[in-house]
């Protein structure tokens, strides 16, 4: 599809982010070897290890390598934090990233995976079927506006405040990213917000309905308040095909919508932004969980959140829908031939540890790989 190989930028970061993402890495490799993609790997420094070496998270280099790079394999950041000052903390974060990109749509697949049946907390004939793509905004609203602080009031009382503030084209760019995805699915978008209190959900829901009408009347289009939606992912997950909902809504439905999923574990995520003149769109890749520092450098962090963020890099980035559908088959196989991190043992289960998971994997790649 494209004339060169492509580029991707693997930053690890902190706690398990170097972990699982050493596992997606294999992954990738064994596309490049058995498969014949064209891809190029390349790891930079970043998070608590270059800070203690070099007093930055987010070094120059890197950040230019993340603006070059076609797309950015990224495992985690966060942990022991204490000891570094908050401008430098916030100078290399995630929410930075995001927005130096332009990253504005964070797509969330959830979906249910009948081997892990007896580990999930929803019943089999709730979540049985289950698979939503939720997309997130993901440099606007509550995490990004202006002003925020925290300030001292004359009394003596301090006050904090954040700013939820939303413009039109943002939510426009986002929800016309959902009602494409909606496209290549059920062609069912849910719209989410808070119209009934906050005037950024009023302008939320008449953009997308506008949108809608103009460009997607193929596609329905449904709306939910916040609340309910919360309650309705695990009360009926299988109603949803995509959602779409603003940056602070998506970080917590979300997490919420990971039980679905056993753990969050599983969840993979890609950042996307602008078709950039290749064809190509700026994006991350990572999966949901985070760094985890309490079993960071244990070896037991479950790694399918990373390898399925691979999968969605290999549709997103390398335009391969059928690689990463082999990729989501072979994580398939894996599970129902009884691989199972400890996040997604039920009892009696053997467990494994996470290079052994990522060897599970590579096994079913193996078996599974037409031809
Ligand atoms: C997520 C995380 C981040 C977010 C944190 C780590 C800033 O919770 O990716 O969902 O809020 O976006
Ligand atoms: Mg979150």
């Amino acid at each position: 599809m494209f004339d060169r190989p492509v580029r991707i930028l693997v930053l690890g970061g902190d706690g398990v982010g170097p972990e699982v993402i050493a596992q997606a890495v294999r992954v990738l490799e064994w596309f490049k070897d058995r498969r014949g993609l064209r891809l190029e790997l390349t790891e930079m420094p970043y998070g608590l290890s270059a800070f203690r070496a070099e007093g930055r998270i987010l070094p120059d280099r890197t950040l230019d390598a993340v603006k070059a790079a076609d797309a950015v394999l990224f495992g985690a950041i966060g942990g022991d934090y204490a000891g570094v000052p908050i401008d430098v903390r916030r100078d290399g974060s995630i929410l930075r990233l995001r927005r130096e990109l332009g990253l504005f749509a964070n797509l969330r697949p959830v979906r249910h995976w009948p081997a892990l049946s007896a580990a999930c907390p929803l019943r089999e004939e709730v979540a049985g079927g289950a698979d939503i793509a939720l997309v997130r905004e993901n440099t606007g609203g509550l995490y990004f506006g202006t002003p925020r602080g925290i300030e001292d009031l004359p009394d003596g009382r301090r006050t904090a405040f954040n700013t939820q503030r939303y413009a039109s084209d943002e939510i426009e760019r986002v929800a016309r990213f959902a009602f494409e995805l909606a496209r290549t699915r059920s062609a069912r978008v849910c719209s989410v917000d808070k119209s009934n209190v906050l005037e950024t959900g009023v302008l939320w829901r008449e953009t997308v309905t506008a949108l809608h009408r103009r460009e997607f009347p193929d596609v329905s289009l449904s709306h939910m308040l916040v609340d309910n939606c919360a309650m309705q992912l695990v009360r009926a997950p299988t109603q949803f095909d995509v959602i779409v909902t603003d940056n602070m809504f998506g970080d917590i439905l979300s997490d919420g919508a990971g039980a679905v999923s056993v753990s969050l574990g599983m969840l993979p995520s890609a950042a996307i932004g602008a078709i950039r003149p290749d064809g190509r769109p700026a994006a991350l890749y990572e999966p949901v969980h985070g760094s985890a520092p309490d079993i960071e450098g244990r070896g037991i962090a479950n790694p399918l959140g990373a390898i399925l963020s691979a999968a969605l890099l290999l549709k997103h980035s390398m335009g391969q829908p059928e690689e990463a559908r082999l990729l989501e088959q072979a994580v398939g196989m894996a599970l129902s031939a009884g691989a199972r991190t400890a996040d997604v043992a039920s009892a009696g289960e053997r467990v494994l540890g996470t290079t052994a998971m990522g060897d599970a994997v590579l096994a079913a790649l193996d078996v599974a790989q037409p031809g």
